[in-house]
């Protein structure tokens, strides 16, 4: 199965993406991870996704398409994948279309949150810097203060949960990404699911809609 997480910086796809991935046994492809390890490493296309990046914009499709018709083209995601940050344009969704070949196993996951809920989300995010584990200062606090459950790292903000980019990714989000809504509403696959409820409540939500 292939699965769509959409939904606003915030809304928590990462956070689900990574249960769902558990859970269904499937890989989670996070153009977000993919792009700030680039960035990290200093490669080519890093160097050029920096300023978009870190300022809130899009990197441009050419560039984002090529790299997940990379992934998806791999042997490990024959069987399907959790794809999280792509679509985020109609251009976007059409290539897709055109690898996926409008295969029928594709179902869209809408994660709708308010706005207020996303900002409280973004500021208080927290994520490692070595194994990118993903923090919430006051929802998902690590056990010790500042240091990664998992591998023991400092906790680092995101450069892009920082409040005027905040802003900034919210407005190309609703400009750029939210006509996606209509796109699969009309193709019959998307579902919507309230994001605003506990990360357990959400993931239970997910699961019984991907079931029917
Ligand atoms: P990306 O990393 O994809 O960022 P995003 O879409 O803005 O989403 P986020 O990672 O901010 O949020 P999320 O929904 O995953 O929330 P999370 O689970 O972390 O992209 C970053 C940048 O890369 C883009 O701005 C762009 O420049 C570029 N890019 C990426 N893809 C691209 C593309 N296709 N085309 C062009 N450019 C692209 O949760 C957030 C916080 O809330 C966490 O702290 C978490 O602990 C907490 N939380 C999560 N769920 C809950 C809950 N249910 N209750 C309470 N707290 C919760």
């Amino acid at each position: 199965m292939k699965i769509i997480l959409l939904g606003p910086p915030g809304a928590g796809k990462g956070t689900q993406a990574k249960t769902l991935s558990e859970k269904l046994n499937l890989k989670h492809i996070s153009t977000g991870d993919i792009l700030r390890a680039a960035i990290k490493n200093n490669t080519p296309l890093g160097i050029e996704a920096k300023r978009f990046v870190e300022s809130g914009g899009l990197v441009p499709d050419t560039l984002v398409t090529k790299m997940v018709a990379e992934r998806i083209s791999q042997p490990d995601v024959k069987e399907g994948f959790i794809l999280d940050g792509f679509p985020r344009n109609i251009q976007q969704a059409e290539s897709l279309d055109v690898f996926l070949k409008l295969q029928a196993d594709l179902a869209v996951i809408y994660l709708d949150s308010n706005e207020k809920v996303l900002i409280q989300r973004l500021s208080g995010r927290r994520i490692c810097q070595k194994c990118q584990a993903v923090f919430h200062t006051q929802n998902m606090p690590p056990k010790k203060e500042g240091i990664c459950d998992s591998c023991g790292s400092a906790l680092i903000q995101r450069p892009d949960d920082l409040e005027e980019t905040i802003k900034n990714r919210l407005l190309v989000y609703k400009e750029q990404t939210l006509p996606l809504i209509e796109y699969y509403t009309a193709r019959k696959k998307l579902m919507r699911v309230d994001s605003d409820k506990e990360p357990e409540a959400v993931i239970g939500e997910i699961l019984k809609i991907l079931k029917k």
